[in-house]
């Protein structure tokens, strides 16, 4: 990179068209405020200074540039600058010349609404607009829908002005090729240009765009950079672009992870978090998100139709079909599912094997235990090797008080069993099917309440016979 660039992001807008109040450039994507991504690539090109225009309920831009600052003050200086009325981008700039006076280099132009924007197409701009000694570069697109963008006139081929979709005629309707709204102007032009720009246009506002037109009427070398894609260039200004710009996101988040060795059987269902990590060879299945701070291990597999949120999964374990998993651990090689939920403060270890119709909440389940069918554990602790029954139940709550089970090691619980908290069931104890447990059971006891069996021989039989009397 030549001389240190100087910054300049528009962010003083409303955003009328999202159809909110808050100031545009705090609109929320999949990875945080608009302006979050565009100070980001800012930071990328080791600006000298970045000058922040805020207006519109500034305190919020304010604050979130001071949070931000505090998480990378160390690599740049952002001083923000107020426009008090949103009189057009020429008059959003204009504001920022104080801040600009000291800068002897080129100033590039950053919209707060554009965030896809990468560094290497911004560095690209940097490189061409030094060695073609221009005065403005200016980043163009090309786009099949280019309704509310600026269209790039060009004569003879040379970049000739910028017309704002509003004040086109049909014809230049037409044209495909549209303004970014991103440039890089030399500062020592830049200054007059601001000064001298007037708002007649459709709009009323003092468009920068004019600076352009500016320019070539001056004779000054005027530029143009063809974007490598659109998709980079995209403006947020209605929820659709911002629906847009969310799965452009969530593309680029799952191709880094397919680069990372991670398998996505049907990638467009996925959603997966900005947070999240996946360790190589995991293999994941359709209609599956991982969302907020989850981490998977290597080589997991999950079926399909899950949701994974703020939860770690170990190596080689097994998520089958419709698991619901919320701020648990899984162990390496576990299977949970299919249909399994896990609630918040499960903890489950290496080699735990949770089947179907299964809810656990708030429980351990120690090394090679086993709950394969049809049961609710919560508020537990399971211990290593034990065998939970099909249709086994903590009953944990009384009413108005939570209450805990403790099953120790190897414990074999039959199916059916009710385990009535608070309730410890010794190690390698066993439990008939169908008992209600309502006091502690000794290491390798059995116990069982179950009703003793009665029967009464022939009863069908006498009961048809009394019927047909
Ligand atoms: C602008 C460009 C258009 C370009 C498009 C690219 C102008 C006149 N038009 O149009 O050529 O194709 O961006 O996305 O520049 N802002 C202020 N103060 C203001 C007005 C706007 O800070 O007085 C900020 C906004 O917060 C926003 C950015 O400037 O971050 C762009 O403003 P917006 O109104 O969205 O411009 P567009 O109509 O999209
Ligand atoms: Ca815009």
């Amino acid at each position: 990179m030549p001389e240190k660039l100087s910054v300049v992001i528009l962010a003083a807008g409303r955003g009328k068209r999202m159809g909110s109040d808050m100031p545009k450039v705090l609109v929320e994507s999949d990875e945080g405020p608009l302006l979050g991504l565009v100070l980001k690539t800012a930071l990328f090109l080791n600006p000298s200074l970045i000058a922040l225009v805020t207006g519109h309920k500034r305190e919020l831009t304010d604050a979130f540039v001071e949070a931000w600052k505090k998480k990378n003050s160390h690599q740049v200086v952002v001083s923000s600058v107020v426009q008090e009325q949103q009189f057009g981008t020429g008059h959003a700039v204009l504001q920022a010349l104080p801040i600009l006076e000291k800068a002897h280099g080129p100033v590039l132009i950053l919209y707060g609404d554009v965030p896809l924007l990468s560094a290497e197409t911004l560095a690209l701009l940097a490189q061409e607009h030094e060695k073609r000694k221009a005065t403005i570069s200016v980043l163009t697109a090309l786009t099949s829908r280019p309704h509310g963008y600026g269209r790039i006139i060009r004569k003879n081929g040379e970049l000739a002005a910028i017309r704002e979709s509003k004040d086109c005629s049909a014809e230049e309707q037409l044209i495909q090729e549209i303004n970014t709204g991103i440039y890089l102007v030399d500062s020592s032009f830049l200054a007059p240009a601001l000064r001298g720009l007037k708002n007649e246009n459709s709009q009323k506002e003092y468009y920068l765009t004019d600076i352009v037109e500016k320019a070539v009427s001056e004779g000054q070398r005027v530029c143009s950079l063809l974007a490598p894609d659109f998709r980079e260039c995209i403006g947020v200004n209605t929820l659709e672009d911002l629906t847009e710009v969310n799965a452009i996101l969530r593309s680029q988040r799952i191709a880094k992870f397919q680069r990372a060795g991670v398998t996505f059987c049907d990638p467009t269902s996925v959603n997966i978090s900005c947070g999240v990590t996946i360790g190589t060879g995991t293999v994941i299945g359709p209609n599956v998100q991982i969302l907020g701070s989850s981490a998977l291990g290597e080589r997991v597999r999950i079926e399909g139709t899950a949701l994974i949120q703020d939860s770690t999964i170990g190596a080689d374990t097994i998520l089958k079909l419709g698991v619901r998993i919320e701020s648990s651990i899984v162990g390496a090689h576990s299977t949970v599912g299919p249909f399994a939920h896990l609630r918040p403060e499960t903890i489950l270890a290496e080699e735990v094997k949770i089947g179907n119709f299964v809810e656990v909440k708030k429980s351990s389940l120690l090394k090679g235990s086993k709950v394969s069918h049809l049961s609710y554990i919560g508020d537990a602790e399971i211990g290593a090797e034990a065998n939970i029954g099909a249709g086994t139940i903590t009953c944990n709550y009384d009413g108005s008080s939570k209450f805990r089970t403790v099953v120790g090691e190897g414990a074999f619980i039959g199916s059916n069993t009710s385990l009535v908290a608070p309730v410890e069931v010794g190690k390698g104890a066993t439990i008939g099917a169908g008992s209600v447990i309502t006091k502690s059971v000794s290491e390798d006891a059995l116990a069982l309440t179950r009703a003793e069996q009665r029967e009464i021989a022939n009863w069908s039989k006498k009961k048809k016979r009394s019927k047909g009397s």
